[in-house]
């Protein structure tokens, strides 16, 4: 074999395993966490599905490859924690999910940055239609979860400015004998939620921090964090509290593609 021959097999063995990490990167995960230490009481288990930074990204026709774990998995709650439409991409996709999840179970909507970054108009339609579509918008509210002492709380994204307001108005709200729950699109504000008595912190926004090392770098950036963040992606654990960062859904929208961090649906179930 010539010289110039093996070279061009070596580039195209480089181009083919490079090619089949990033198609890997991007297949959708389920990931389960249990916790049956955060003080639960209901009628059984309790199952909330967590979906962050969507980013208006395309699940399958209809975004059923996403519909069609949901239905299978039947949680009880849908909590869903902000950018999920888009401020470059078009509606469609977010919409086609958001239409389907309160026939599966009562969802919960936080806004995130990239919905706070459309104009005034575009974003006041994105509420309409969460609204139209029978989510509940939890932005400084709260709402307990039926048969069970669970209350889940939401905050607006900062860049929407009322994010302060928000979590000085859920704080107001929170009882010690219920499991309490944070909805939150930031990570990188964990020290100000753990100066309330959260059981559960829920947040997106890092994806993962795009690129891993498998066994040696959960993340290499992530926005607001800078390089090798704290908070890229799972479950971070303190004396109190559990603290649960989706690496998210976003794929198409991220002009860099992601590496061994595959986009996530998770669940989060409660036991006693
Ligand atoms: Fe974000």
């Amino acid at each position: 074999m010539k010289k110039h021959q093996k070279a061009i097999i070596k580039r195209l063995i480089v181009l083919f395993v490079l090619v089949f990490i990033i198609i890997y990167s991007n297949l959708l995960k389920v990931v389960d966490y249990r916790f049956d230490d955060v003080g639960y009481q209901g009628d059984g288990k309790l199952s909330m599905a967590l979906i962050t930074d969507l980013h208006s990204c395309y699940y399958g026709d209809n975004q059923h490859w996403l519909i069609d774990i949901l239905h299978k998995r039947q949680p009880d709650v849908i909590l869903l924690g902000g950018d999920i439409y888009d401020d470059q991409l078009p509606f469609d996709n977010a919409d086609k999910l958001l239409t389907q999840l309160p026939a599966i179970a009562p969802t919960y909507y936080v806004d995130g940055n990239h919905e706070n970054w459309l104009p005034k108009s575009d974003y006041d339609e994105v509420l309409r239609r969460i609204t139209e579509h029978g989510v509940t918008i939890l932005h400084g509210q709260s709402v307990q979860i039926p048969n069970s002492n669970v209350r889940v709380y939401g905050v607006s994204d900062p860049d929407g400015g009322s994010f302060d307001k928000d979590l000085g108005a859920v704080v107001q709200q929170l009882n010690p004998s219920n499991v309490n729950i944070l909805l939150t699109h930031r990570p990188e504000y964990i020290d100000k939620y753990q100066q309330h008595p959260f059981d559960v912190i829920l947040a997106g926004h890092a994806h993962g921090g795009q690129w891993r090392v498998p066994f040696l770098v959960n993340g290499v950036y992530a926005p607001n964090q800078g390089l090798f963040p704290k908070y890229a992606g799972g479950l971070y654990e303190f004396d109190r509290q559990k603290f649960i960062v989706s690496r998210g859904l976003a794929r198409e929208s991220t002009k860099i593609p992601r590496m061994f961090n595959r986009p996530e649906l998770v669940f989060i179930e409660l036991t006693d």
